[in-house]
């Protein structure tokens, strides 16, 4: 920590006009210096300079402050950066001092650790023979050396005792190399491996500069593509952006921040001239994370894959850096693209028009939901909005909330007071940590991007309903049952996406045709339980016909109650006029209700006794 005396010794001994004259053309007026302005790029001499006073201020654009606020919003410095400068040049030596005597960090150790083993990869990475393998792949992917050194990339061999045996050499117990998770015991009693092998190495450095992780990228095909460090003392996850450490100074500067998935992303960005730039580590964008930027600027881009998961992260994050008062932009890829391939492909300038082109996060949600119609009819009108609120109900500026309310008033027709009464209505669904931070753990966090990719983005199969999943798994297998089931449930009564699916496909072919017609008509996510249930065959007693009657009856009484849920939760965000509709549309809801009555389905029973 540089001591007070020290801040005000430098602030005195600083030649302001010096400093700031290495950037501005400045002259003398009187006590004063004038020149353009450099941060609104003015032309005129508006800007002046007073050094008795140590001050700078634009006249037309109002920036002002002192040498240290110069070179922290020109040159993205932090603070002491831009103390420990100006002392330079002025020759004053600083004195730092530790924030408390015996204030030495317990986690010194391990960071020092990181760091050794950082460099012992890299220099696997430029040995002759050793990094070969590891070099091709980095040509091949189109990395300089050059951007290499910049990232400190290194290579892990696939040699089992390399490492261990140049640290063991260096005095590192084996013990701790376990405990810091760079060996790995299978089992009890077991041979110490590397935890990485045959990987192209990535260190994770925090945002104070510490080596606390890695981050290793196979070379060829194969499962898990990506393998991070596990977590430890030094090392979680959720709070460590990729990139930061190098990014924080260009992200000062620019005023913005762009948050991208992967490390090659972060590569390729910096090498392509796009400094300003982060990644989380392969999970989606946590609170802790989000809450590291706004102090180094207000405005975020979003540039994540153009896919159903991809929008989804990008949402979620959204929502998470609205909640820190950041302003949000949304960059859509063309399809297949990912920043990396983006640039490699089309180059910097054509990703600085994508950026041009980007969209206010909440302009993107209403234009991805009045695409899917969502405002053209009353009930998803209502769905519409319940996708919105948790957005509104983040936002925590209250002018871009106001805003954002405007423009769903203005899209939904939905009056501004209904849609203010619903924001400030908690709903039940909003976790605490949606709230307002809480000072506990970060919340666990949802599916790793890894999963999503390895697993070709399905839904996990245990999480279907029972009993769709048993009334579509009976039409599989007996595909003469379809049509009559047909008469009783839409393929939209069904509310796991995957089923729906399989259920429409099923509907959609006659019955003589071959279940590989079927198979055909299914969209890539459903194919997975389609043949999970073909595997799965009708048991010797099982009893068809009741369990079709009673699932239909069972689902026809969900699907109704469920429409009468939306249209309770219509009413309040509707007109006048509208609410009639609806309230008649509910009673009628209800006498459907009631003829379904209890147990089975009848009409079903009956129609296949004739
Ligand atoms: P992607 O699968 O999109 O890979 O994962 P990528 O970044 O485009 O990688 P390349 O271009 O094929 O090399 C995005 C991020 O998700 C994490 C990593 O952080 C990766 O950069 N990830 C991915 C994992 O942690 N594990 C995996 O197995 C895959
Ligand atoms: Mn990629």
């Amino acid at each position: 920590m540089i001591t007070d005396e020290s801040v005000e010794r430098v602030r005195e001994g600083a030649d302001i006009v010096q400093i700031i004259g290495e950037h501005v053309k400045l002259r003398r007026s009187g006590n004063s210096y004038r020149g353009p302005c450099p941060f609104h790029q003015g032309t005129g001499p508006n800007f002046s300079v007073v050094p008795a006073k140590g001050l700078y201020h634009c006249f037309v654009c109002n920036e002002s402050g002192d040498v240290f606020t110069y070179l922290q919003k020109r040159l993205g410095m932090d603070f002491p950066d831009a103390i420990r400068y100006v002392a330079n040049k002025a020759g004053i030596v600083i004195e730092e001092v530790q924030r408390s005597a015996e204030a030495v960090d317990t986690r010194q150790p391990m960071w020092d650790l990181y760091a050794m083993v950082a460099d012992w990869f890299r220099t696997q990475l430029w040995d002759e023979r050793a990094g070969e393998a590891a070099r091709n792949y980095l040509s091949f992917r189109r990395v300089t050396r050059d951007v290499a050194d910049r990232f400190g990339l290194g290579f892990a061999p696939r040699d089992l005792d390399a490492m261990r045996n140049h640290l063991v050499a260096l005095g590192v117990s084996e013990e701790v190399l376990l405990a810091a998770g760079l060996l790995v015991q299978r089992e009890e009693g077991g041979a110490l491996r590397p935890r990485f092998r045959d990987r192209l190495m990535f260190p994770i450095v925090d945002a104070s500069g510490h080596h606390v992780a890695f981050g290793g990228r196979l070379l060829g095909p194969g499962e898990p593509k990506y393998l991070n460090s596990a977590e430890s003392p030094v090392f979680t996850k959720g709070r460590v952006l990729y990139g930061l450490h190098m990014a924080k100074h260009a992200i000062r500067r620019e005023g913005r921040v762009m948050l991208v998935e992967g490390y090659f992303d972060v590569v390729r960005l910096v090498s392509a001239g796009f400094e300003w730039v982060v990644a989380p580590l392969g999970t989606a964008l946590t609170e802790d994370q989000a809450a590291l930027l706004p102090r180094y600027a207000k405005q975020a881009f979003l540039l994540y894959d153009n896919d159903r998961p991809g929008l989804k992260a990008t949402f979620k994050a959204g929502d998470r850096l609205l909640h820190e008062r950041m302003s949000v932009q949304v960059v859509t890829l063309p399809e297949g693209e990912d920043p990396d391939s983006f640039v490699d492909k089309f180059g910097g300038e054509k990703l600085a028009e994508q950026l041009s082109d980007a969209v206010d996060i909440f302009e993107r949600k209403l234009n991805e939901l009045a695409r899917n119609g969502y405002f053209a009819e009353l009930h998803r009108k209502r769905v519409a909005i319940d996708k919105l609120l948790p957005t509104l109900r983040a936002t925590a500026d209250s002018v871009t909330r106001d805003i954002y309310i405007a423009r769903a008033s203005e899209l939904s027709g939905v009056t501004r007071e209904a849609l203010e009464r619903e924001v400030s209505q908690m709903s039940p669904r909003v976790s605490v940590s949606q709230a307002g931070r809480s000072p506990g753990p970060p919340p666990v966090e949802e599916e790793p991007i890894a999963d999503r990719r390895s697993s070709g983005r399905r839904r996990p199969i245990a999480a279907t309903p029972g009993i769709e999943r048993s009334l579509v798994r009976i039409l599989l297998h007996d595909r003469s049952h379809v049509e009559q089931v047909a008469e009783h449930i839409g393929p939209d009564e069904l509310r796991d996406p995957a089923l729906r699916d399989i259920y429409r496909a099923l509907l959609s072919v006659p019955p003589d045709d071959s279940i590989e017609v079927v198979a055909s008509r299914l969209e890539p996510e459903s194919a997975d339980l389609f043949s999970l249930l073909q595997r799965e065959p009708i048991g010797e007693g099982e009893e068809v016909q009741g369990s079709l009657a009673g699932s239909i009856a069972r689902i026809r009484r969900t699907a109704v109650q469920r429409k009468m849920d939306e249209i309770t939760r219509a009413i309040r965000i509707a007109s006048p006029e509208e609410q009639d509709v609806l309230i008649s549309e509910k009673r009628r809801l209800m006498d459907d209700l009631a003829a379904l009555g209890g147990g089975s389905f009848k009409s079903f029973d009956r129609a296949r006794q004739t």
